[in-house]
């Protein structure tokens, strides 16, 4: 669903940052960046230093097989390596990795050292379990230090993690663990959400009856809720009990630089979500520098991303990327309005947070309470201030930057993908800022808006979001899905990568983002397939046939309008929309938002059966209807 941001266009304020973020930042100079940034292999490979390879690579990257681009080829790397073991010889060592904190005022911290030897319990714990280099692990986990020690783990040894968000529900879980194949599965007995415990548990006990390659079940006792022995079959095993006397030692796993190292299911436009498969160097070098240069991260720094880390903003900004440039990353369990409005301003005060990265809306779900909350707290240790996952709007930026930055920090607006892995556009620091844009492409990244025939389109008109030069940390195909990778991704004339996204140039080149140019929705920042909605609306007996679209709302963006046909003697009562809402979340999760449903007697189809989904879209934006011809009646 698009938006029309012309009017957006003209935007006359401009937020430069103070004298002291120019001061300080690793990139003083934009030009100069990113004049490096033309000649990828150098910029990249100069990059690629801040590690530690066990091989240097032959070539920076190869385009010989494209689409398959290949990254620092025949280097040998490791993550887990790079991101803890490196650090313990130095006088990181006992710096705090992971400081874990949530709703209940409880805390945890990790330092790298004690990081370290948690990971090497766990990898030598999943070697016994079987796991060999390749294997795929699933991980359903809330943000607890267990499920980055096991990411980690994963890494080390060499298995592909497959993580769900915990937020996801039955259906949609099985059908993500049951796409990766895994054998283990990790999880928790629940989650903390607004003073509740959600069982996790059970979410997993009903569906692993619908996954049959499932050997073992690893339960992390997280809210120490009782769990049923009886409950536990044979396939279960205790995540402490685990670890219980495995050797704090582990040895690494030279990885070529090319080796997978997770897949993480997102949604598309048809069909089943998608398995993005990131590979190992590229990814590690996309996401250290991309961090470094737009958080500005510094050895002093406690930096807060918001993001669960069954997300890829978790996997790339919570995890790898912090603790790969050796800085003390908060993990947070809980939202941002419980037990009241000023959750998050607490904690950045109790911790003197310094960099905070969180979505437009949360920005918009707290603007709502007001400047009440974030006045109650010293929030002066913010340096930096960073939004993903949607547009933001200016209005929101605004509330943003003068209550929670005081007119000082910098707001880094970071356009990414799951499939990117990295920042794509984004300013940097010293970056003249329009609230509402996420600016220019990063160095080394070349990014157009064109027309279906690839040309680019003038300055202010919309267009196709492309991205031109292959970057370190691109996804590589789509796990088991070649053909759909090459099919939504590189069908556009000359070859460049499609993102999916419809978008605006102003006359200073900065990029407006109008959303998505296909059936995929954003709801509060988070993608959901239009038609992994609709089979779950079909699952219920009341239902013959739907059509889903997006419609706007003021906090999460997007929620779902579902148009249904019913079945013969089904009425749209109140009863039933409860129940419908209930069959669908119990399928998708929370994240699956009904917004509105309304009965139809026919959906808008194409001669050969497709549902015009863009017939009901302008319906609903009150628009012109377009193009009707192919429409049946
Ligand atoms: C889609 C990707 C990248 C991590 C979180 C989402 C939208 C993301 C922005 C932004 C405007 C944005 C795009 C994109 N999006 N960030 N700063 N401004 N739109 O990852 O779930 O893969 O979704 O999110 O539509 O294509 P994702």
């Amino acid at each position: 669903m698009t938006k029309d941001t012309s009017v957006l266009l003209d935007e006359k304020r401009v937020f430069k940052a103070n004298y002291k973020i120019v001061e300080e930042a690793h990139v003083k100079n934009w030009e100069a960046e990113i004049e490096k940034g033309k000649n990828i292999d150098k910029y990249w490979a100069e990059k690629a230093e801040q590690f530690e390879w066990f091989q240097e690579w032959d070539k920076v990257v190869d385009e010989s097989k494209k689409p398959f681009y290949k990254w620092f080829t025949n280097g040998k790397i490791n993550l887990a390596y790079n991101a803890v073991d490196r650090w313990i010889s130095t006088n990181k060592r006992n710096q705090v990795a992971i400081l874990y904190a949530n709703e209940r005022g409880e805390e945890k911290k990790l330092t790298y050292y004690e990081l370290y030897r948690e990971i090497n319990k766990m990898a030598n714990a999943l070697k016994n379990l079987g796991i060999k280099k390749g294997d795929t692990v699933s991980m359903y986990l809330p943000m607890c230090p267990e499920l980055l020690v096991s990411m980690l783990a994963c890494n080390k040894i060499g298995a592909v993690h497959n993580v769900v968000y915990s937020g996801l529900s039955v259906g949609a879980f099985v059908e993500r663990m049951n796409a990766s194949n895994a054998k283990v599965l990790i999880t928790a007995d629940g989650t903390y959400r607004r003073g509740k415990i959600i069982d996790l548990k059970k979410i997993v006990d009903e569906s692993l009856l619908k996954c049959p390659t499932i050997e073992t079940v690893v339960v992390v006792e997280h809210t120490k809720s009782p769990i049923k022995v009886s409950e536990l079959s044979g396939k279960e095993i205790n995540y402490e009990s685990l670890i219980e006397g495995e050797s704090d030692e582990c040895s690494v796993e030279h990885m070529d630089a090319e080796d997978p190292l997770f897949i993480l299911y997102t949604s598309g436009s048809t069909g089943k979500p998608k398995g993005v498969l990131h590979t190992t160097a590229g990814y590690m070098v996309g996401v250290a520098t991309t961090l470094k240069n737009v958080f500005d991260i510094h050895n002093d720094d406690l930096y807060w991303c918001t993001a669960d880390i069954g997300w890829i903003t978790g996997h790339s900004y919570v995890i790898y990327g912090p603790l790969l440039l050796g800085t003390t990353t908060l993990v947070y369990e809980g939202a941002p309005d419980y037990p009241d409005p000023g959750a998050w301003w607490k904690i950045v005060e109790k911790y003197g947070v310094t960099k905070l990265y969180t979505a437009p809306t949360a920005i918009r779900h707290l603007m709502r309470y007001g400047s009440k909350y974030p006045n109650l707290y010293n929030l002066s240790s913010l340096k930096i201030l960073g939004s993903v996952g949607e547009p933001i709007n200016p209005e929101a930026w605004m509330w943003y930057y003068k209550n929670i930055g005081k007119g000082k920090t910098p707001i880094m607006d970071t356009w990414w993908q799951t499939e990117t892995g990295m920042h794509m556009i984004s300013p940097l620091p010293i970056s003249p800022l329009k609230p509402g844009t996420a600016t220019l492409p990063l160095p080394g990244i070349d990014v157009d808006v064109v027309d279906e025939n690839g040309n680019s389109v003038p300055l202010g008109k919309g267009g196709y979001l492309v991205i031109k030069k292959p970057w370190p940390a691109m996804f590589r195909t789509l796990y088991n899905d070649e053909k759909r990778f090459l099919e939504v991704y590189w069908k556009m004339p000359g070859g460049v990568y499609k993102a999916g996204d419809m978008a605006r140039k102003d006359k200073d080149g900065y990029i407006w983002i109008q959303g998505r140019s296909d059936d995929v929705l954003k709801i509060a920042g988070h993608r959901v397939g239009t038609s992994e909605v609709e089979s779950a609306f079909v699952s219920h007996p009341s239902v013959v046939e739907t059509a889903v679209i997006g419609k706007s709302d003021p906090i999460k963006g997007q929620v779902i309008k579902a148009f249904l046909i019913l079945k013969e003697g089904y009425k749209l009562n109140t009863a039933l929309i409860e129940n419908l809402q209930k069959h669908v979340r119990y399928e998708l999760g929370p994240v699956a938002v009904v917004g509105e449903i309304v009965q139809v007697d026919s959906l808008p189809k194409t001669r050969s059966g497709k549902i015009m989904r863009r017939i009901l879209r302008a319906q609903e934006a009150g628009e012109d209807l377009g193009d009707t011809s192919t429409l049946e009646e």
